[in-house]
């Protein structure tokens, strides 16, 4: 485990942008695993601007994202299929047919999770995952269970969670109530795995999922593990 405590959100974004350029200049075609919500909003724009500078190319670059609201389509605001086209991918030359989220209006969304899964290992699995922590551990939508989910699946998800992801959306019954999200064991299968993290509301999970022990309770926790896991941190 590599960890890096910046000083700020800025640092932290640029911390992570260098790790993922070095990822896509080595290997013009890597599977980039990425995440949505606040914390990987910096890093995506380092990452346009390191492309806009002419110092990274994503034609030939694949995307996964971790997960997806079940009943919002891509067209949908909220969507985490539209995060990623505003926050990302329509800013830079990565081609759209390369870009993956997992669809959350499919009418079979157990074919989905098992589609989604395969299509993963099919393209020869994720270089790099980055992902953020929630509040009570969550790492994609996999919340605390007593066990850790192994695959991509749907999830109900925690009252905790709906209330911190309700400051996306006009109201708190607006949040969706369920989730498709890659698993514990999906994410784990990553060749690479960084995970951000930012605010003094974020320490303390921080310390109990990266300086406690294992435990599915704290699903980060398993990150201890991963043989090539980086941490970079700012509580700021
Ligand atoms: C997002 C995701 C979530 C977030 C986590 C932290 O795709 O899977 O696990 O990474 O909820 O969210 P922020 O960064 O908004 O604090």
């Amino acid at each position: 485990m590599k960890i890096y405590e910046v000083s700020s959100y800025e640092e932290l974004s640029e911390k992570a942008a260098d790790i993922i350029a070095k990822v896509v200049k080595e290997k013009p075609d890597c599977v980039l695993g990425l995440a949505t919500g606040s914390s990987p909003v910096g890093t995506y724009k380092e990452l346009i601007k390191r492309y806009e500078a002419g110092e990274l190319d994503f034609s030939n670059v694949r995307s996964v994202n971790l997960d997806e609201y079940v009943g919002l389509d891509g067209s949908n605001e909220q969507s985490y299929r539209y995060f990623m086209d505003k926050n990302l991918f329509d800013h830079i030359n990565i081609q759209k047919f390369n870009t993956n989220v997992p669809s959350g209006i499919s009418d079979n969304m157990h074919g989905e999770c098992e589609r989604y899964e395969n299509m993963i290992n099919g393209i020869g699995g994720v270089d790099i995952q980055l992902l953020g922590i929630g509040h009570d551990g969550h790492i994609g939508f996999n919340e605390p269970a007593d066990n850790f989910p192994v695959k991509t699946h749907v999830v109900e998800l925690e009252e905790t969670t709906i209330r911190a992801n309700s400051r996306f959306f006009d109201n708190i019954e607006d949040v969706p109530k369920r989730a498709i999200t890659m698993g514990i064991g999906t994410i784990m299968k990553s060749k690479k795995i960084l995970l951000i993290a930012s605010g003094a509301d974020k320490r303390q999970i921080v310390e109990k999922a990266f300086y406690g022990p294992v435990t599915p309770e704290v699903p980060a926790s398993i990150l201890q593990f991963h043989p090539d896991f980086t941490l970079v941190y700012c509580f700021n």
